[in-house]
């Protein structure tokens, strides 16, 4: 996933923090997150076509230059006849390690929710190339159904997505496996015949441990990194893993500041002018305030990476602001008075001082706009677009039917907050009601059916030659086997590897240097982890 860096913030990457560009979109949710797209990438897509060249183009087109694309034609409906379309999805094969005749295995990443482009570096110099290179193997990227350029239908709406469940997108995997030829390529490579190893991160790690306990025959090994196995409504822990990762003074000052801006909304007197701090006090809704302080900030803590080229700076860059120029949370938890006798925290101003220049500057106000437009969230009708480039819909139709992870504050008023408590479940899933209404064949439900996820296996699934990989301070721990809050402990093993990546957030391992030797030492150790635990699996296939 490439990293848009140092673009002013309407610009920064689209999918809205995509766990993508950002590790893709698996933090969109709520109607402010849409809105946040829709700033962000709708003036995006405005440059490019003036013009405006970002680097990250330039750099993705000419990965996709290096290894070939590829279709391959899948049943839209795979088990239930309810249409005969097809589409075509595509993928991306790199060969430069292929040795032919020696029964190497094929390595598959997982698209996920994100363009396939997007996964390319990947390829190029992260796992895929790493695990090829050490087997002789192909690898390839595979786009999932409805992203990028595999889609199949003429429109996002409720009826045209009913096809985007995970039952039928694990299905496409299979399917592929089990009959694709790849152009150029003459040995059969389908599965079971050949090894496949299968590899995901974040919700594609989730699949890639899904592919491995529903296809035991045809999916040999699965490597499952950030792999998100447990679906949640309230996804309180992610922002407590920040809490508890962030600079201490940082946290400090943002826990302090949320309590004082929580208190000053409850009376009367100090409503107006908490949010007149925001330059926001022409938003109706509190919710809408306090969740458009929350969003933006405290999304990129997901994008930090190890590697300078690929990581998004804009955690450190907010906390900078908010600890201002002093290091102590003695210093910014100094009060300091406001007309009508009302005291806050230095860190608080610091705090509203970057909200207006990076968030609320980004609303055209120039051209008309009012904050009410660009934030506000009642009004449904602004998110009933249903044409393909309403991309948003995608991930945050799988949220709403299956897979939760509503952002809310803490569940008890004992664990501090760095998020409002008045961000709450309804508020955030406002946006399944309002961008779903019901369709003719398909209703989404009325809260997210998380027991189809969490029936495969939840914290404890499990399986010989499915490896986890995990990040010690990754805001989506919590929503895997190695959740610090509620999974149990378990041996780690060739068998069944099982690894914490020290002081790493999302899927540390999937990216890579082209110089190997150069990385980080912890990075460098999983690297070749993967590779030995994968090449031990090999030694045991059997054609069957
Ligand atoms: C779907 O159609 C195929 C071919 O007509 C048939 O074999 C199959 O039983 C049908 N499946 C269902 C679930 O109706
Ligand atoms: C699919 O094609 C078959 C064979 O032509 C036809 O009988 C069936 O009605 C079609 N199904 C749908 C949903 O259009
Ligand atoms: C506050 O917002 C108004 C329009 O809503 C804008 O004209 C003004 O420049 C903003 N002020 C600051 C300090 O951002
Ligand atoms: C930090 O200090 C510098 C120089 O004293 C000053 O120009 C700047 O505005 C200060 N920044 C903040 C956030 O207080
Ligand atoms: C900040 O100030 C408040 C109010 O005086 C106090 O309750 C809180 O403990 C202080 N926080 C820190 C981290 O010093
Ligand atoms: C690769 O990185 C190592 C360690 O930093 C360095 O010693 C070596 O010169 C690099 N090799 C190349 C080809 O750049």
């Amino acid at each position: 996933m490439l990293f848009r860096t140092a673009l002013p913030l309407f610009l920064l990457a689209s999918p809205a923090n995509s766990l993508a560009n950002f590790g893709g979109r698996l933090n969109i949710q709520g109607a402010q997150s849409v809105n946040f797209w829709k700033l962000k990438t709708l003036p995006k897509v405005a440059a490019v076509r003036v013009g405006a060249s970002p680097s990250d183009l330039a750099s993705s087109s000419s990965l996709a230059a290096s290894f070939p694309e590829y279709t391959f034609t899948q049943p839209l409906d795979h088990f239930f006849n309810t249409t005969n379309a097809t589409f075509e999805q595509h993928y991306w094969l790199n060969t430069r390690h292929y040795t032919p005749g020696t029964g190497a295995p094929v390595i598959v990443i997982d698209g996920g929710e994100d363009d396939g482009p997007d996964r390319l570096p990947y390829l190029d110099t992260g796992i895929a190339d790493i695990l090829a290179s050490a087997t002789g193997g192909i690898a390839l990227v595979l786009e999932h159904r409805y992203y990028g350029q595999s889609v199949g239908v003429s429109d996002f709406s409720t009826d045209s997505l009913r096809w985007l469940n995970n039952k039928q997108a694990l299905e496409d995997s299979a399917n592929f496996m089990r009959s694709v030829k790849f152009p150029g390529i003459d040995e059969d490579m389908t599965a079971p015949n050949t090894p496949w190893i299968y590899y995901g991160g974040s919700y594609a790690g989730a699949r890639s441990a899904h592919m491995k306990v529903l296809y035991p025959d045809i999916v040999y090994g699965s490597l499952a990194s950030s792999a998100v196995t447990h679906a949640a409504l309230s996804n309180w822990e992610y922002m407590d893993v920040i809490r508890l990762a962030a600079d201490p003074v940082c946290s400090a000052n943002l826990v302090r500041s949320i309590e004082v801006v929580d208190s000053l909304l409850q009376n009367p007197q100090t409503h107006n002018l908490v949010k007149g701090l925001f330059n926001l006090t022409g938003l109706e809704s509190d919710q809408d305030f306090v969740s458009e302080i929350l969003q933006d900030p405290l999304g990129s803590w997901q994008n930090k990476n190890w590697d300078p080229a690929v990581n998004d700076p804009s955690f450190d860059e907010f906390c900078n602001a908010l600890n201002g120029n002093t290091s102590t949370v003695a210093d910014t938890n100094k009060t300091v008075d406001l007309p009508g006798d009302v005291k806050v925290n230095i860190a608080l101003l610091n705090y509203a001082k970057y909200v207006r220049d990076n968030i609320v500057s980004s609303c055209p106000t120039d051209s008309g706009a009012t904050v009410e437009e660009c934030f506000g969230t009642n009004d449904a009708s602004r998110y009933q677009a249903t044409d393909l480039s309403q991309e948003w819909r995608l991930w945050t139709f799988q949220v709403c039917t299956q897979w939760g992870y509503f952002t809310t504050a803490p569940p008890s008023e004992d664990t501090p907050a760095i998020i409002s408590r008045l961000i709450d479940l309804d508020y955030l899933h406002k946006i399944c009601i309002q961008a779903f209404p019901p369709g003719k064949y398909f209703t989404v439900p009325s809260l997210p059916d998380i027991a189809s996820v969490n029936v495969l296996g939840s914290f404890d699934i499990a399986a010989d030659r499915l490896a986890f990989i995990d990040g010690q301070i990754d805001p989506w721990r919590p929503d895997t086997p190695h959740s610090q809050y509620y999974a149990k402990p378990r041996p780690d093993t060739i068998i069944r590897p099982f690894k914490l990546i020290p002081g790493a957030v999302h899927h540390w391992d999937e990216n890579g240097l082209a110089n190997h030797s150069a990385e980080p030492p912890e990075i460098k150790a999983i690297h070749e982890q993967e590779v030995a635990f994968v090449q031990t699996w090999l030694k045991d296939f059997q054609k069957p």
